[in-house]
């Protein structure tokens, strides 16, 4: 595996892999790799014969006072890590390299982007989008894996190929869960022990929705209500959003009629944490 730094070389290694008739693959991260980076770079190396993975803590998606310092870094671990996965290049940018001085133009994600995440993070997916059109630009995947954990961003950067006619396939893999139901995030690491107890109550409100679902009830406020209900009683997480919306559009539903998605996003402690399942109506 190489690791290179350049966009220049990574052009290059790119090419001759292309001159193999290689198809190339890309997971874009931003380090601190977990089981869930790692489930991405394993569906990578299924689909793709030359595997590519971005390490890049990408300053233009965090806002002020959010964690962009503390972000937990371990590059070295990282490289060991995706080496053992069989990837073939690891690209890992300093931010001089990703972005010039001058860089004026950025993507605009659209409406998607104002809302849920969007509406707590301003600007956070216009970042997402211009740093991840930007790997594209450089790696020139034929795929690109991203993990259904973050699920507005899987969503918002589909659509942007989409509308972007950019020459990639979106491939979304599943949440990998701890044992307990938490969704893996680096963030887990600035939990305490009590809060990453507390924790899990972002599953087990997704799961009393999904329960209620496949029993049939179809009323979207009410799995919505039965989420907030479930968040609100654990003393140590203070509730962002829980929601049932239009996995395509991200809009509210009113009503479960075809498959849905289930978001909730809490406070536990100091930390802001994310989750979502898709929602089946039961008969
Ligand atoms: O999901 C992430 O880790 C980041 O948002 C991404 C896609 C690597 C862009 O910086």
């Amino acid at each position: 595996m190489e690791r290179l730094t350049s966009k220049e070389e990574v052009r290059q290694a790119v090419l001759a892999a292309r001159r193999e008739r290689k198809r190339v693959a890309l997971v874009p991260t931003m380090g601190a790799l977990h089981a869930g980076h790692l489930s991405l770079v394993q569906a990578a190396c299924t689909r793709a014969d030359y595997v590519a993975v971005s390490i890049f803590v990408n300053p233009t998606q965090f806002g002020p006072g959010e964690d962009f310092e503390a972000y937990p870094r371990d590059v070295e671990r990282d490289i060991e890590l995706l080496r053992a996965e069989g990837a073939d290049l690891v690209f890992t940018p300093t931010t001089e390299v990703m972005y010039s001085p001058d860089a004026q133009v950025t993507i605009d994600p659209g409406p998607a982007g104002d809302v849920w995440e969007g509406a707590v993070r301003p600007g956070h997916f216009a970042g997402v989008c211009t740093v991840v059109a930007k790997l594209f630009g450089i790696v020139t995947p034929d795929l690109a894996f991203f993990g259904e954990k973050d699920f507005q961003q899987l969503v918002i950067v589909r659509r942007m190929v989409r509308d972007l006619d950019m020459a990639v396939k979106v491939v979304g893999c599943p949440v990998v869960r701890e044992p307990d139901g938490l969704a893996l995030s680096s963030r887990n690491a600035y939990l305490s022990g009590d809060e990453r107890v507390a924790a899990t109550v972002l599953y087990h409100a997704l799961r009393s929705a999904e329960t209620l679902a496949l029993g049939g009830e179809h009323d979207a406020s009410v799995l919505a209500e039965a989420m907030r209900s479930i968040i609100t009683a654990e003393p140590l997480a203070s509730l962002d959003y829980a929601a049932v919306v239009d996995p395509v559009t991200l809009a509210p539903v009113s009503t479960l009629e075809g498959p849905a998605r289930a978001i909730v996003a809490a406070r536990v402690g100091a930390t802001r944490l994310i989750d979502n399942l898709q929602l089946v109506p039961g008969a």
